[in-house]
């Protein structure tokens, strides 16, 4: 029911699977939506404008510089209109002009005006999908609020198998659906997030880092406000991500630094997520200059750093919802229910970092979900935004 009356603008670019955009604008239209076509130059190879124009029974967009049927400045108009955008199949090709905001035919100039939430379902050959540039480009636009419709896994029309099928029609407008449907259900509550890794100094030039890029954090940070939350994120040294829009976000380098602005920032939060790997240990001196170097070994000597989660599980408010991680490499299960005891934790998110996909600096996260009450929820191999959907389900069940 909730596409009911929607305006869907379906951005259909040219890879093979154009020909399921067509059962998309089919199924579209029968939960009531009425779904206006973009169609690039490439994908009317693949399927006609006019097989699109019988499906929606709209005019079908294709070309900035035809005579327009009746909107003013076409592009601009088809923007304003949308309810909500679908870009299916999003070929490498289109990820890479909107990350970039390139603008040069009728969909990429209509994306840059879009105001409303635009849906992406990626679909090329394996290869090209885990190109570190393409992951980089789909990673920009998520961290845009652009939600992904991940890839299936399986035969690739290239002959091949692999991750970057286009789901099945039916589980897009699922997808679709139950995204629009979960509403703002975060509306009113401020929500603080911590991500990245910090960043100890030795001296000018150099630090004691970690490897965390801030895209588990980030995820979460992305959907508290895509269900409309006020969202603080407080990112450590190591992050190198964009600011997402709509998203306040405080920029620290120590733990010390992040500390501060995490405590200040809690005070009125509702929900604390904390997905930093905070440095246990700092340089006890911070050399003024930098230090050169001699024959001699160098001893560091590093005094511990206070326990941000610790403190705000001593002062958590009845009503706030504490949630920590755990970076674990050997009993995961028992050291995550350990910290989720000592730090006063509603929720613990423990990470396997042992996995060559999950952990620090990957896409994907392999993680189980643990409760105060005992209960442990157990997720395979996901995208950190999947895993983030997931952690903001348990704690929207909490609240309940
Ligand atoms: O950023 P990515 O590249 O996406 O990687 C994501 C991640 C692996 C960093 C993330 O999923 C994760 O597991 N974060 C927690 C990492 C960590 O430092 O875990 P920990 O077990 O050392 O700490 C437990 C909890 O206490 C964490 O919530 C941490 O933020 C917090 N902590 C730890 C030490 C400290 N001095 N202060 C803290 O607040």
């Amino acid at each position: 029911m909730v596409l009911e009356g929607k305006k869907i603008l379906l951005g259909v670019t040219g890879g093979i699977a154009a020909y399921k955009a067509v059962e998309i604008a089919s199924r579209l239209r029968k939960k009531g939506a009425e779904v206006h076509v973009v169609m690039t130059r490439e994908a009317a190879r693949f399927v006609t404008p006019l097989t699109f124009r019988e499906i929606t029974g709209q005019p079908v967009s294709l070309d900035m510089w035809e005579e327009p049927a009746h909107w003013n400045v076409e592009h601009i108009a088809l923007a304003r209109m949308a309810d909500v955008c679908l870009i299916a199949p999003a070929t490498a090709n289109i990820i890479a002009k909107a990350a970039a905001g390139i603008a040069d035919d009728m969909l990429t100039t209509t994306l840059l005006a879009v105001k409303a939430p635009i849906f992406f379902a990626p679909a090329m050959n394996s290869a090209m999908y885990e190109n570190p540039v393409t992951q980089e480009n789909m990673a920009k636009l998520q961290a845009r609020g652009w939600h992904k419709i991940e890839p299936a896994t399986g035969h690739l029309a290239c002959g091949g198998s692999g991750v970057g099928r286009l789901p099945e029609p039916a589980d897009i407008v699922r997808e679709m659906e139950e995204t629009q449907a979960r509403g703002k259900t975060l509306a009113g509550k401020k929500v603080l997030v911590t991500a990245g890794g910090t960043l100890e100094a030795i001296d000018p030039v150099r630090f004691i880092g970690n490897r965390s890029s801030g895209k588990m954090g980030y995820a979460v940070a992305q959907e508290a406000a895509q269900r409309g939350a006020e969202v603080v994120l407080v990112a450590g040294g190591t992050v190198a991500l964009a600011d997402p829009p709509g998203i306040r976000v405080l920029h620290t380098e120590s733990a010390l630094a992040m500390r501060e602005a995490v405590l200040q920032e809690a005070a009125d939060a509702a929900v604390v997520i904390k997905a930093a790997a905070v440095a246990d240990y700092r340089p006890k001196e911070r050399a003024k200059q930098k230090i050169k170097k001699n024959d001699a070994e160098l001893t560091l000597v590093l005094e511990k750093n206070p326990d941000i989660l610790m403190e705000l599980g001593a002062r958590k408010r009845e009503t706030q919802i504490l949630v920590g991680f755990a970076a674990e490499t050997q009993n995961l299960l028992a050291y995550a229910q350990e910290k989720l005891k000592k730090k006063n934790l509603d929720l613990i998110v423990a990470n396997d970092v042992t996995c060559p996909d999950a952990g620090f600096n990957t896409e994907t996260n392999l993680v189980k979900i643990i409760g105060r009450d005992g209960s442990i929820k157990e997720l395979p191999l996901l995208s950190k935004q999947k895993v983030a959907k997931t952690i903001l389900d348990a704690i929207e069940s909490l609240q309940k």
